[in-house]
């Protein structure tokens, strides 16, 4: 009797909640879809929107308390007619990248593709009318290379939306907003994005810590998450919530950090097992701003990439293009130079783990099986001691030009006799282990 009772107050559970991803058990294509997600190593960050315009950032909205319905006026005179899918697919191919991540919907509450449920999108409200995500869409699976998108859960121009932390100047009138027709309509807008656009390889939340100040908010994540993960089992659910990964999510994200580091104050959370990647800016900024010159230096931008494959991260790498559609020319510069250098060492970073020597002031290590990539970075030194505990090493040379590399036996280790200090960008030695 009474495990006829359980059964059905089970069943009735299961019938009040069918979309809860409790007890989340990714499937079988998921799990190879984060695995694959692990071997790419290296994605490129797009961040458009109407913002552009404005050209000093994504936040510009709210950092100026700009009236909502004024900033939306942006729209009638938004024409990116430089814009090109294939041009830009093609400079973010050419650095290497194996996907690429873009704002369909950043905080500004603009929808950057064909939408029903909202006028509020590049179809409808803008003078281009064409829908830019089908177009980059179409080029990435013509080019083959893997689509993300982020979603933010915040949004500055709707009345439904309750407000959070930022986004208060804006004039919306609601403060509480209507929380279910806005999550009504985010999840309605995600169903568009996962049928109307091929597979797409992740979903990249934002947003979540807009309500840190109102902890017991419910962004009813669970039935979010399972709806994403029914309408297309293999794509990845992130969430940039600087926070250790929930139920339902399948990769874990970082912003600004080396997972485990924290300087930019918005990490120093727990490392999970599941998928790493971290993001960067390739200047200051996420979306396009005008007065920011200050790209990092190729040099820079592969260390950080090295640096995160050594951690067993991803790197999404930002750019945000300009208004009239073009990616800006210094990005498009820096990625050909990462790709040149990609080109030469993507052996040692794609399809690669953390490798068995942790992180070092001079470098890292990244491995495949019993190849272990040494790459020293910055070494003022002609040796280098290596801890491999207990590990022995059958042969070490340059992986540029196979060229042998001596080495000699210490108590805990090898050390690599170099012969000169190292002044590459990245002096990669492999070691072959036993
Ligand atoms: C932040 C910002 C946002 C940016 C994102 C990228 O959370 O709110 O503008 O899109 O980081 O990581």
């Amino acid at each position: 009797m009474k495990t006829h009772l359980l059964a059905f107050v089970l069943l009735l559970g299961s019938l009040a909640f069918p979309l809860r991803a409790q007890n989340y058990a990714p499937s079988a294509e998921n799990l190879k879809s984060r695995q694959e997600f692990r071997d790419k190593k290296f994605g490129i960050f797009l961040h458009w929107g109407l913002y552009a315009m404005l050209a000093t950032g994504e936040w510009t909205m709210t950092n100026n308390d700009l009236n909502y319905k004024e900033y939306a006026k942006l729209a009638g005179g938004f024409y990116p007619a430089k814009f090109d899918a294939a041009r830009w697919v093609a400079a973010i191919k050419a650095s290497g990248a194996q996907y690429i991540c873009f704002t369909t919907r950043h905080h500004e509450g603009f929808s950057m593709f064909d939408t029903q449920y909202s006028d509020y999108n590049i179809v409808d409200a803008t003078p281009f009318k064409r829908d830019v995500l089908k177009e980059l869409a179409d080029e990435c699976h013509k080019q083959g290379i893997r689509l993300h998108l982020y979603y933010s859960h915040i949004d500055w121009y709707r009345e439904d939306a309750p407000w959070g932390r930022t986004g208060r100047g804006t004039g919306r009138p609601n403060p509480a907003g209507d929380w279910p027709s806005y999550y009504r309509f985010m999840n309605n807008q995600l169903t568009e994005l996962l049928t109307n656009y091929g597979e797409i390889g992740a979903i990249w939340f934002d947003g979540l810590w807009d309500q840190d100040q109102n902890p017991d908010f419910d962004w009813q994540l669970p039935e979010q998450y399972a709806l994403i993960h029914k309408l297309q089992p293999a794509c990845l659910i992130g969430n940039n919530h600087h926070q250790v990964p929930f139920e339902g999510e399948d990769i874990q994200i970082f912003e600004r950090d080396l997972p485990g580091e924290n300087k930019a104050g918005l990490s120093g959370q727990d490392i999970s097992a599941l998928p790493l990647e971290t993001c960067e800016t390739m200047n200051g900024m996420w979306g396009y701003k005008i007065t920011d010159q200050n790209y990092k230096s190729t040099k820079t931008l592969i260390h950080y990439l090295v640096k995160a494959a050594g951690k067993d991260a991803n790197l999404l790498m930002n750019v945000g293009p300009q208004p009239d559609g073009c990616l800006p020319e210094v990005a498009v510069q820096r990625l050909a130079e990462m790709g040149e250098w990609m080109k030469v060492y993507g052996e040692t970073i794609y399809g690669t783990r953390g490798g068995c020597v942790a992180p070092h002031p001079w470098g890292v290590t990244t491995q495949k099986g019993n190849r272990l990539f040494v790459h020293i970075l910055d070494l003022q030194d002609k040796a280098l001691f290596l801890p491999l505990e207990g590990r022995q090493v059958k042969r070490a040379f340059a992986f540029v030009d196979k060229k042998p590399v001596k080495f000699k036996k210490v108590d805990g280790g090898i050390t690599l006799l170099l012969g000169e200090v190292p002044t590459d960008t990245d002096t990669v030695i492999e070691l072959l282990l036993e």
